[in-house]
């Protein structure tokens, strides 16, 4: 079986991150969500809110490949989550140049780290690599409607911030 986690703050899941884990279930048998909880970093939904909106959006999808994820959060290295679970991947989506040099970094030093994790890169849709968790957070705070970026549920768990 193979099993990857798919990190993030995911605050909140985006239709981009949907496409992510879609097309990740076509590659493993398993994905872990793993909602990343960093105490310095403000976030608008708190880790337990942001797993129970990403369990719904799973539940949404189709049953045979809802029961292929988990999601959960995390505090700590990522490479440790992965090693709990054997995890053989990481999974990343990037949407161009600045995700990619980010990611780049962070994928070097975690196969520094944990040779064994190879971390894979998806390239986003078109139709989905202008859309930031920060730039739909701003949108649904000032009255924007933010329908194209995130299910219709999260748009309602947004509204319910503003
Ligand atoms: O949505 P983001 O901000 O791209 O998510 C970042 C996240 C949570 C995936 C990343 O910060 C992470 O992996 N944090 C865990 C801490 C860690 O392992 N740091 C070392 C990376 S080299």
């Amino acid at each position: 079986m193979t099993l990857a986690v798919y990190p993030g703050s995911f605050d909140p899941f985006t239709l981009g991150h949907r496409d992510i884990l879609l097309r990740s279930l076509k590659i493993f048998d398993e994905i872990i969500i793993a909602v990343g909880v960093n105490q310095n970093k403000k976030t608008l939904f708190t880790p337990q809110e942001r797993v129970k909106m990403i369990e719904n959006e799973v539940n949404d999808i189709d049953l045979a490949k809802k029961n292929k994820v988990k999601v959960e959060c995390f505090e700590g290295l990522i490479v440790d989550l992965a090693r709990k679970y054997d995890a053989i991947s990481l999974i990343k989506g990037v949407r161009g140049p600045v995700d990619y040099d980010y990611e780049a970094q962070m994928a070097g030093m975690n196969t520094v780290m944990c040779p064994d994790l190879e971390t894979i890169f998806l390239m986003s849709k078109p139709e989905f690599s202008f859309i930031h968790s920060s730039l739909v957070k701003q949108i649904s705070l000032m009255g924007g409607d933010v329908t194209g970026f995130v299910s219709e549920s999260i748009k309602n768990n947004l509204k319910s911030k503003s």
